[in-house]
């Protein structure tokens, strides 16, 4: 289940309803599908053929198809990022700076881990949120994030799109800013 951690008090709100309400009110949508769901290989593999990734799409089709009619994604794929991916370390560096989005930035964790750091009103500030196999998340266009690995650094993905170039990133300078 995923976890907040505010960056300025390191205050953690875990727990499903205070994760959801806490995130409601920046309008970041937080859902869950059951990854139990998979085959034992495809619950815990990184190095996924193209049949494997098909085939966790298949088993998430009524999934997918939901957020299709309820939010107009148009199309989906899944990332895997470990450190077999050859350019992790230049991907991670990409990642890893505050930037906005056109349309949403949505993402279901089937593997691994990986967190959003988000930004919050002027007093909350930035807040992580730890996201574990089975957590969907939703972070809205225009609102300053990034995405990056926990330390074991992997992590299988479902992603979904609208317009493929509306996930293009617009960097947000935020003197406010300060990683931790
Ligand atoms: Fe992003």
């Amino acid at each position: 289940m995923a976890e907040i951690r505010i960056r300025n008090t390191n205050e953690i709100i875990s727990g499903e309803d205070n994760v959801r309400n806490f995130l409601s009110q920046y309008e970041v949508i937080y859902e869950h599908w059951d990854v139990s769901k998979l085959p034992a290989e495809l619950q815990n593999n990184f190095t996924l053929s193209d049949e494997q990734k098909g085939e966790i799409l298949r088993t998430f089709d009524a999934e997918i198809k939901d957020l299709v009619a309820r939010r107009g994604y148009r199309t989906w794929d899944i990332i895997t990022l470990s450190e077999a991916t050859p350019n992790i370390e230049e991907l991670l560096a990409k990642f890893e700076q505050v930037h906005t989005h056109t349309e949403d930035e949505i993402r279901v964790i089937i593997a691994g881990a990986g967190t959003f750091i988000i930004k919050g009103d002027d007093q909350t500030g930035y807040f992580d949120v730890n996201l574990v196999p089975g957590d969907l998340i939703s972070v809205p266009e225009n609102t300053a994030h990034f995405f990056t690995l926990t330390d074991e650094r992997k992590v299988v993905a479902v992603r979904l799109f609208v317009e493929e170039n509306g996930w293009i990133a617009h960097p947000y300078d935020d003197p406010a800013f300060k990683k931790a």
